[in-house]
């Protein structure tokens, strides 16, 4: 998978791509990420990203120009060709204002071969980016940031771990929230006792049918408790 990111800001971008799994998928090529900074297809002395927003109102909104250049250029494409570059890579805009991502959403982003990811800043972006320029927009939840640097970041990493042998043990993809539609069971290691806190009884059992009855009334009160709603879309395989 290849994975294209446009921002201001591209030295968010630095560590997070170099830590943990992520950093250890990009080294192993099993995902290729670009980042690519806007303002150097800003034209002029002062590469100006963004300008006052037509019709009034507070804050600066982000000029087309430079996006469709970063886009269209770093990927080969001529501005003519945008609707050839729409059906080659999936280009998303990151907003509040998009279809709000879910594992089932990351899993569908994870069986695409190249991603053109758009980070917007909080104020605007010229709309005819998300209408011409954009597949689609997505949202990491309901609250704002600054910027879509964060919510990139957020993409990344969670279709990352889907791609076909970035996460050594599939069994560990399964059981983890959301997959079953369901948040995950607690899990307890050693010491089997700490400050006078046991760990339940039936995991130092052996019995592996009780584990895992344990495990499925556990992962189902603790869903019913936190995302009772999630019970009620288990059906239309929303998983989350
Ligand atoms: N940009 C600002 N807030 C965002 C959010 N919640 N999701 C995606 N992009 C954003």
């Amino acid at each position: 998978m290849r994975i294209d990111v446009y921002t201001i800001f591209p030295r968010i971008f630095q560590s997070p791509l170099e830590e943990g799994l992520l950093g250890k998928a990009i080294r192993r090529g099993l995902v290729e990420v670009r980042i690519h900074d806007i303002r150097d297809y800003a034209p002029g002395k002062h590469r100006q990203v963004d300008d006052a927003p037509f019709g009034g109102g507070p804050g600066m909104v982000m000029k087309p120009e430079p996006v469709f250049e970063a886009v269209t250029r770093t990927l080969g494409y001529r501005l003519e060709e945008l609707e050839r570059l729409k059906r080659e890579v999936s280009v998303i805009m990151l907003t509040p204002r998009g279809e709000r991502l879910t594992q089932a959403k990351v899993a569908e982003l994870a069986s695409r071969s190249h991603l053109a990811l758009i980070c917007g800043r909080y104020e605007g972006i010229d709309e005819r980016v998300l209408q011409h320029l954009c597949t689609e927009a997505l949202s990491i939840g309901d609250y704002v940031l600054s910027g879509g640097e964060f919510a990139a970041l957020v993409i990344i990493e969670a279709v990352t771990r889907l791609l076909p042998g970035v996460v050594g043990n599939l069994e560990s993809l399964r059981e983890e929230s959301f997959s079953g539609g369901l948040l995950e069971y607690p899990q307890y290691t050693r010491p089997a006792e700490y400050l006078g806190w046991k760990v339940p009884e039936v995991l130092l059992s052996g019995n592996h049918g009780e584990v895992e009855k344990w495990r499925r009334r556990m992962a189902l009160e603790w869903t019913r408790r936190m995302r009772p709603e999630l019970l009620n879309e288990g059906d239309k395989g929303e998983g989350g």
